[in-house]
């Protein structure tokens, strides 16, 4: 399997329990950084390098590509959904399979989540790390942005961090199309990523679809 936006490898390492074979790619190193440590703890192997889902070319095919937590609604414009398909496309082999696992904004819209506490953590050398998001939509765009804080404390020293990402908002319809409209063609629609879990607009946490290329 091929996951184009591994982030930590968080959700390959049960994959490779299972015994599949996976390669991942972030755009990332800081996130590979961690995505190799968490497989030399797990003591398993895997290829993870960095690498643009818009552009990469690995000269091979694969069986399944995942693109999961989010990271397709990274692709804010139509180019770049249309450049990263195409990739997609070049490295699945007829018949194999595309996982994209989106934020189901259209429950996110009904139901607002956009001020939260994200996270409160405390690492075991007393150093304390806080995240706060606040996030925005503008609709007539479909783009959501996503913005955190991070406030580290190590002692008596602080540094303090701003990030904002520009996602673009899906409909289920909208990616059946541009799906349809690169060749892949969707085949179950879920509400998260537990196999067979029902896809419910207003409500599911996310909108995952598993797609054959044609
Ligand atoms: C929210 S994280 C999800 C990571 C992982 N898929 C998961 O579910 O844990 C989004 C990831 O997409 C990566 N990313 C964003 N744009 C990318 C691009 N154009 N090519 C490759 N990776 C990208 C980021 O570096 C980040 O690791």
């Amino acid at each position: 399997m091929l996951d184009v936006a591994c982030g930590t490898f968080a959700l390959d390492l049960p994959l490779l329990k299972h015994g599949y074979r996976v390669v991942g790619l972030d755009a990332s190193r800081d996130m590979l950084r961690v995505a190799r440590r968490s497989v030399a703890r797990e003591r398993g192997a895997a290829d993870v390098r960095v690498a643009d889902m818009r552009t990469f070319d690995l000269h091979r095919t694969f069986d399944a590509i995942l693109c999961l937590g989010t990271a397709f609604n990274y692709l804010a414009t139509t180019r770049d959904v249309r450049r990263a398909l195409a990739r997609f496309r070049r490295h699945l082999r007829p018949g194999g399979v595309l996982v994209l696992d989106l934020t189901n904004f259209e429950a996110w819209i009904r139901h607002p989540q956009n001020v939260r506490a994200e996270v409160e953590y405390r690492s075991r050398d007393g150093t304390r790390i806080a995240v706060f998001a606040f996030n925005d939509q503008d609709l007539p765009k479909s783009i959501h942005f996503a913005r955190f804080f991070t406030v580290v404390q190590k002692d008596r020293g602080m540094s303090v961090g701003f990030d904002e990402a520009r996602l673009r908002i899906w409909e289920k319809s909208d990616l059946a199309r541009a799906l349809e409209r690169d060749r892949f063609h969707p085949v179950e629609w879920w509400g998260d990523l537990r196999l067979g879990a029902r896809y419910e607009p207003s409500r599911s946490p996310r909108l995952v679809c598993v797609a054959i290329r044609t």
